[in-house]
């Protein structure tokens, strides 16, 4: 498989807390690879040292073979990088289709755009039915559907969801799930999930990082995780796995 991003020995510190201690992970070109971890443990930290919005101390970042952590957060997404943040920021008094369209803001092909709006809104139907709402009376999984649309409005090769499932209602998470697996599959875009909902990222992924406090202790193939007696105890509450 091709590497598309490649984040090597990273180190970052926030004055004085030392984020992430020396962390290397890597996407290949159509992977879905997920990240999980306790609060804290330094997820974020790595999609905004890939976005550029915080600037790693040492080790580097690389993204279809170009490094990416000397650039600027825009010349990032401009390279194909997407991200949706923790905790879905809306513009809550814009509609729906406001709130898309402002993904759409680093490019100029109007046809372009359109197409990939429809296409969007093939994606989330529900977006399509509340189309002219302002996004604030969308209920907590609308918003987050919305946000993963806006993402994918800049048309990125490689999206980042940071929680896409937090603080969402149990069966919306399922959809939430669904539309990622399709993203990945049916557009062909790479995705790197950051997951407190251990369970969900390890059964929609094809490899998975675990981390304790600013380092990645366990790696490896998602349904041999699942599977495994570490994560099971230290990530899946000690549950039993059964057939979901
Ligand atoms: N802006 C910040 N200023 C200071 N410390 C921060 C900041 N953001 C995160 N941290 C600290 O960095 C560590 C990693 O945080 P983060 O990457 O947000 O973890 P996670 O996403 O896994 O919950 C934590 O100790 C957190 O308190
Ligand atoms: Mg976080």
């Amino acid at each position: 498989m091709t590497e598309m991003l490649s984040f090597k020995d990273v180190e970052l510190y926030y004055d004085h807390v030392y984020a992430l201690k020396g962390v290397s992970i890597h996407v290949d070109q159509g992977e879905t690879v997920a990240l999980i971890g306790a609060n804290g443990a330094g997820k974020s930290s790595i999609l905004r040292a890939i976005t550029g919005l915080a600037k790693v101390k040492s080790g580097s970042v690389h993204f279809m073979g170009s490094r990416i952590d000397t650039l600027s957060a825009s010349d990032i997404v401009a390279r194909g990088i997407a991200m949706v943040p923790e905790g879905r920021r809306v513009f809550p008094f814009m509609t729906v289709k406001d709130n898309l369209l402002m993904g759409a803001f680093i490019r100029a092909d109007k046809a372009g755009i359109r197409n990939t709006l429809d296409s969007v809104l093939e994606r989330f139907p529900r977006l399509k039915e509340r189309y002219t709402q302002p996004a604030g009376t969308l209920s907590g999984g609308e918003q987050q559907m919305m946000v993963i649309g806006r993402a994918l409005m800049t048309k990125p090769k490689l999206l980042l969801l940071d929680e896409p499932s937090l603080g969402i209602a149990p069966k919306l998470v399922q959809d939430i799930a669904r539309s990622i697996v399709a993203i990945n599959r049916d557009e062909g875009v790479s995705v790197l999930l950051v997951e407190q909902n251990s369970r969900m990222a390890l059964s929609i992924s094809n490899r998975t990082y675990a981390m304790t406090t600013g380092k990645v202790v366990i790696s490896g193939n998602s349904k041999e995780l699942l599977h495994d007696d570490r994560i099971r105890a230290a990530y899946l509450g000690g549950e039993i796995v059964g057939a979901a």
